[in-house]
C-alpha cells in the first residue's frame, strides 16, 4: 500500500523545503513511494512534502501518464495570466477556479543530479506550478478568497478527524 498523503492544513504542507544534496538511494526510494502514491491516489502531480518529507522533490504528470520527476526546482519566467480549475491530493474533493501563468519556463535536477530546462504551457504549466508551491510552502486554496479558504478549512478538519478514528 502506499504511503499516506498529508491533509492540508500541516506545517509540513506549509513550510519550504529543503534543497536536495545527496543524489543517492534515499533519493531512488522516495522517488519511488511518490510514483505509487501519485497513481494510487489517481493524480497528476504529488511533492515530497505531501508525503511528510521536506525535501524539494516533485513528480509533475505529462499527458501521457508518464511524470517529470524534479528535484530543486526554480521557475524562471512566468507569462500570461490564466484561472483553471484546480485540485489537490492534499484537500479532497475541492475544485476551485485559481489564478495561475499559462507559460512557465523550468530549470531543475534530475535523479542523477544534471540540470535540466523546460518550457511548459496550459495544463503542464499549471501542474509545475501548482508542484514547485507546495516546495515553497505553498497550498492552491491559499490563492482562493479568504471565505472559500476558511470553508474548506472547516471541511479538511472533519476529514482528518474522521481519518484518524478509522486508524485509530
Ligand atoms: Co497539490
Amino acid at each position: 500500500m502506499a504511503r499516506d498523503i498529508v491533509i492540508w492544513p500541516h506545517k509540513v504542507l506549509t513550510s519550504a523545503t529543503q534543497p536536495v544534496t545527496d543524489f543517492g538511494p534515499a533519493l531512488e526510494k522516495l522517488l519511488s513511494e511518490m510514483h505509487e502514491a501519485v497513481i494510487e491516489a489517481k493524480g497528476i502531480g504529488i511533492a515530497a512534502n505531501q508525503l511528510g518529507e521536506p525535501l524539494r522533490v516533485a513528480l509533475v504528470g505529462r499527458e501521457d501518464g508518464t511524470f517529470f520527476e524534479i528535484v530543486n526546482p526554480q521557475v524562471l519566467e512566468r507569462s500570461e495570466d490564466i484561472t483553471l480549475e484546480e485540485a489537490c491530493l492534499s484537500v479532497p474533493e475541492a475544485w476551485e477556479k485559481t489564478p495561475r501563468f499559462k507559460k512557465v519556463k523550468v530549470r531543475y535536477q534530475d535523479k542523477t543530479g544534471q540540470w535540466h530546462e523546460v518550457e511548459a504551457e496550459g495544463r503542464l504549466a499549471h501542474v509545475f506550478q501548482h508542484e514547485i508551491d507546495h516546495l515553497d510552502g505553498h497550498v492552491f486554496v491559499e490563492l482562493l478568497s479568504s471565505l472559500k479558504r476558511s470553508l474548506i478549512q472547516e471541511r479538511m478538519k472533519k476529514l482528518q478527524k474522521a481519518l484518524k478514528r478509522k486508524k485509530d
